[in-house]
């Protein structure tokens, strides 16, 4: 952890650390001894917010403060972020709260691109950590994991609420994205934004409003009547709402994809387990079609000029 530069990016920090795991604990290889197995499993879902808060300490020049077992896991988790001079930290039950559902709500989601990313390289019997590793660097593209940063800066570029009919002109006129809309498998509200948004009040009600909710529920409530996203069904998804939660409690933007990572290590270890227990499993070989050239004619290399 020491050896990454302080202005390294957590989530480089986050996928270069789980995948010095497999370092330590050289025994995860032994994937289909069951007892192994589930140990590694224990320890990687354990682990991986305490990598999380050091790497964000360790941006920020801060000390490393370690796990406390009488904390739940959420409440550990901001222990180990927020604690500071305190003998004992007290998370706030409203936040940590806040943030066991927002880990709840990111824990699987079906065959997305990191699980695909866990499930494809675990395919090979590497051992978990090195497999989580590859579900990490998914997440950290921003078509992924990057989501929720996105939606925030743009209700930041947006700026104001008086602003929000001239952005949303512009998206309809194709010249960007309303970020944090559309889904490619709901076509409906996404139930998962409904819980967060909620969430944000009771959040906001310990933080204080954020001043962008203003801007945010403008352009749900814009978008929501416009012509252009009904015919296309297009509602707000976890995405919209989670960045003004975690910009409330103090985190910058880019830790929001390690807070995504920590929850959704449990659904990429199921997805893992169950792929290598299922006995139709084979390692992962897409086919390819070939589309080059045919035939091609050349001159052999004989009868070139020398
Ligand atoms: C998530 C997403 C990639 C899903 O895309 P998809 O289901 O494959 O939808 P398509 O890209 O086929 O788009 C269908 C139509 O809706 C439009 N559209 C889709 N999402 C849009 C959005 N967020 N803002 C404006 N228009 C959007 C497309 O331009 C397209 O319009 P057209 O038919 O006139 O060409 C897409 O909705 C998106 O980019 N959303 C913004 C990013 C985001 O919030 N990602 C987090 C997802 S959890």
């Amino acid at each position: 952890m020491d050896g990454f530069r302080n202005d390294a990016h957590p989530m480089g920090v986050l996928l270069g650390t789980v995948g010095a795991l497999s370092t330590f604990h050289s025994e995860s290889k032994n994937i289909f001894d069951e007892k192994v197995r589930e140990k590694q499993i224990r320890r990687l879902i354990a682990k991986m917010p305490t990598i999380a808060a050091f790497a964000y300490r360790h941006g920020k020049g801060l000390p490393y403060v370690y796990p406390d077992n009488d904390l739940t896991y959420a409440g550990n988790f901001l222990n180990m972020i927020f604690k500071m001079t305190e003998l004992k930290y007290k998370p706030n039950p409203v936040i940590e709260r806040a943030l066991d559902i927002l880990f709840i709500l990111h824990a699987d989601h079906e065959q997305n691109c990191s699980a695909n990313a866990v499930r494809a390289v675990g395919s090979s019997h590497v051992d978990p950590y090195s497999a989580v590793t590859a579900g990490i660097s998914a997440l950290y593209g921003p078509l992924h994991g990057g989501a929720n940063e996105a939606a925030l800066r743009m209700l930041m570029e947006i700026g104001s609420k008086d602003r929000v009919p001239e952005f949303i002109k512009r998206v309809k006129a194709g010249e960007g994205r309303l970020m944090g809309f559309g889904h490619r498998v709901y076509k409906s509200y996404d139930p998962r934004a409904k819980i967060v948004k909620e969430t944000a009040y009771k959040v906001f009600e310990v933080t204080g409003m954020n001043p962008l909710v203003e801007i945010a529920l403008e352009v749900e409530r814009i978008a929501l009547e416009e012509e252009y996203f009904i015919k296309r069904r297009l509602y707000p998804n976890v995405d919209f709402y989670t960045g003004l939660i975690y910009q409330s409690l103090g985190f910058p933007v880019d830790v929001f994809p390690v807070l995504f990572a920590i929850p959704r290590t449990s659904g990429w270890l199921a997805q893992w387990k169950e792929m290598l227990l299922d006995k139709d499993t084979k390692i992962v070989r897409p086919r390819q079609v070939y589309l080059g050239q045919d035939k091609r004619d050349y001159t052999t290399i004989k009868k070139r000029a020398q």
